[in-house]
């Protein structure tokens, strides 16, 4: 196959098969935002060709009305709204009313989410017993893919996918006991008992009580500890199709149950180079462990033969600053002053690699900028919270994400089932050996 060209009228192309001189005119679609796409939905039953993308490099899988990025220009919306504002002007709990329902709630309404979100926190009693299966070590995330998934075997009242009320009842539980679960992990990690919720606390005051309160003494939930949590919460809370939501679609696609699908979501993000990023940056940091020996990281990330790569920069669609490491570069400072911890050798550090990167050519020419997982790992320890647990905060704060894109697919009347092709590379027909008769 040849060239996609553009040809009159504007919203299609045409597509040239060089060998056989055959043309096929595709539509062009036009979104609100962003770049146009070719509808190539039809190429395989006129041309009986695929398009090849793997990595999904220049595939739009879906369209999508929940968060816009244009990556060129580091801008992240979420229904329309900008991060900047939503992190600064708003609280989490209504940015996850914003992401499900498409637009801010008024007071009443968001009084009534809050309260709806609230008396789900605490989880069937019988999940105790199925926490204290694990081995103490075991990493938070392993514990968190099954508990999230062990959810359907709790909750049969909403599997229903076919019924709006039982999504709605499903998505408002997973925000509401997400959180409960990740606190509950780190418990079990930390060897102490678990922590039940309050609800006169807010989203995150309640999520730092369960996470670091115990019986024997009265705990403070810091204003500024609480602010910057729902900050984090908020930052991490979409990001479109990214390797995790794309998850939870393909599993979705299916009508697999919606607990079971925010799994799968978890399993995908677990990885280093998705939500697992900001615990390898921390390991990266206390690796360096000097900023005398920054050069030599910064020489090891661009050799091709090391494999080692710098965490916390690159992103695939960012190809300019990263919104939300602006904004939580600004936290991790906040944090720290509340702390009291004036001098932080990881954070100078991380200081000391972002201005070196920043100025390197081989970073400036691969538009290698600081992600949000930069800054995030050394405001997340500074709090408190153990390396392994970093990525669970993630997906606490990610599960409206996935839920609201969960929703949307399921509610968009022409879905269907996930299922890309391939290019295959393997044998061709041979003929099968008895065993007696293999070399
Ligand atoms: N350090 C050194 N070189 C890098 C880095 C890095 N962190 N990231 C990309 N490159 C180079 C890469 O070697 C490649 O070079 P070349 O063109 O010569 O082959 C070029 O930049 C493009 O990289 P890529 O791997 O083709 O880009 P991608 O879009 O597939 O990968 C990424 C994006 C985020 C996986 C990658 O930048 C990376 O591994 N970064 C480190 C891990 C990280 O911080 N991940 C968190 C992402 S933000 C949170 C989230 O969304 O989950």
């Amino acid at each position: 196959m040849g060239t996609a060209t553009k040809t009159k009228p504007q919203n299609t192309v045409t597509l040239t098969d060089n060998a056989t001189g055959k043309t096929i005119e595709l539509p062009v679609l036009d979104g609100t935002l962003g770049p146009r796409v070719i509808d190539v939905r039809k190429l395989y039953a006129e041309t009986g060709m695929f398009t090849y993308d793997p990595g999904f490099t220049s595939t739009a899988s879906c369209d999508s009305a929940v968060t816009f990025i244009d990556g060129d220009k580091g801008l992240l919306m979420h229904r329309g709204y900008m991060i900047k504002d939503l992190a600064e002007k708003s609280d989490f709990l209504e940015v996850c009313y914003l992401l499900l329902h498409g637009d801010l709630p008024n007071k009443k309404q968001k009084k009534e989410f809050v309260n709806t979100i609230t008396i789900h926190t605490m989880v069937h009693e019988q999940m105790l017993s199925f926490f204290r299966g694990f081995r103490r070590d075991s990493h938070p995330m392993a514990v968190m893919v099954a508990t999230v998934g062990a959810l359907a075997a709790f909750y049969h009242d909403s599997l229903d996918i076919e019924d709006p009320k039982q999504r709605e009842i499903a998505a408002h539980r997973m925000i509401a006991k997400v959180p409960t679960i990740a606190a509950m992990a780190y418990k079990y990690h930390v060897g102490q008992p678990f922590v039940y919720p309050r609800n006169d606390l807010s989203f995150s005051e309640n999520f730092l009580h369960m996470t670091f309160s115990v019986p024997a003494e009265e705990y403070k939930v810091s204003p500024v500890l609480a602010k910057a949590m729902d900050r984090i919460f908020i930052l991490h809370a979409d990001h479109e199709q990214n390797a995790s939501t794309s998850t939870v679609r393909l599993a979705g696609s299916s009508q697999a149950n919606p607990f079971a699908c925010i799994a799968a979501g978890i399993a995908s993000l677990w990885g280093p180079a998705h939500g697992g990023a900001n615990e390898a940056v921390l390991k990266m940091l206390a690796e360096i462990g000097d900023k005398k020996n920054i050069p030599e990281f910064i020489k090891r990330a661009k050799n091709k033969d090391d494999g080692f790569r710098l965490m916390g920069f690159g992103h695939r669609v960012y190809k300019n600053y990263d919104p939300r490491a602006e904004i939580m570069r600004k936290t991790c400072k906040e944090v720290l002053g509340e702390l009291g911890i004036k001098d932080d050798p990881l954070l100078d550090i991380a200081m000391e690699l972002e201005k070196i990167a920043l100025q390197d050519p081989y970073f400036i020419e691969k538009k290698l900028y600081p992600n949000v997982d930069f800054y995030s790992g050394i405001i997340l320890k500074a709090i408190g919270f153990p390396t392994s647990m970093f990525t669970v905060l993630f997906a606490v704060a990610r599960t409206v994400g996935w839920v609201s894109q969960w929703k949307e697919m399921i509610e968009e009347p022409t879905h269907k089932i996930g299922r890309p092709r391939q290019l295959y590379v393997g044998q061709t027909e041979r003929p099968f050996i008895p065993i007696e008769k293999r070399k």
